[in-house]
């Protein structure tokens, strides 16, 4: 895996600021798994903390609820195919990263795998919240890591060097947005 470097946890927000569909890695008892989820968004600065939904009927489920920890991973432009590839197969049906050859990295604090080849990582710890799980399949966490691809982010913004290094945003049916230019105002 290519160097990364530490996102302070006050700009883990930074992240996921401007939407980007994520990969939620999971893992427990010896099974490992990933997923794609464009409903995702950060939630506080300070402990930093993400909301994602995980429905129910998903093995990343069993495993979040399992092990209470995940880790976002933010694709790239050129891992498009690889998203939705691990958002319409199950890992029910055999191991999605073995099978579709997206590499796992041992993350620093949290069990779940880091996805390589993307541009960001926050690893998470699940804050239980019983009801909103139940009711609107809504698991909130609070980031314990951030890390980032130096080349994409670095000095608390992101720079998206070229057009494959960019983050990607969900539409339906396969079809996607890449992260556009940014602009100060
Ligand atoms: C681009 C994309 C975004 C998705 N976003 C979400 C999401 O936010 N929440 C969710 O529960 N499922 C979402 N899905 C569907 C899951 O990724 C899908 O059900 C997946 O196959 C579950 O895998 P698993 O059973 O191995 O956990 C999305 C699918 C795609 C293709």
């Amino acid at each position: 895996m290519s160097t990364r470097i530490a996102v302070p946890l006050p700009k883990a927000y930074l992240l996921l600021n401007h939407g980007p569909t994520v990969l939620v890695s999971s893992a427990h008892g010896g099974r490992q798994n990933v997923m794609a989820a464009a409903w995702n968004m950060a939630l506080d600065f300070d402990p930093p903390k993400v909301a994602v939904v995980i429905d129910k009927a998903t093995l990343t489920r069993e495993l979040v609820e399992a092990s209470g920890e995940f880790v976002l991973s933010v694709p790239s432009r050129q891992q498009a195919a690889l998203t939705l590839a691990v958002g319409t197969q199950s890992g029910r049906e055999g191991d999605k990263l073995q099978k579709l050859g997206a590499g796992g990295t041992a993350a620093s604090i949290v069990g779940a795998p880091l996805i390589e080849g993307c541009l960001a990582w926050l690893e998470c710890r699940v804050i239980p919240e019983p009801h909103i799980e139940q009711a609107y399949d809504l698991f909130l966490a609070e980031v314990v890591a951030a890390w980032a691809e130096p080349e994409v982010f670095s000095g608390g913004r992101w720079h998206f060097p070229d057009e494959q290094r960019r983050s990607i945003h969900y539409q339906a049916g396969g079809n996607f947005f890449a992260t556009g230019e940014a602009f100060e105002v």
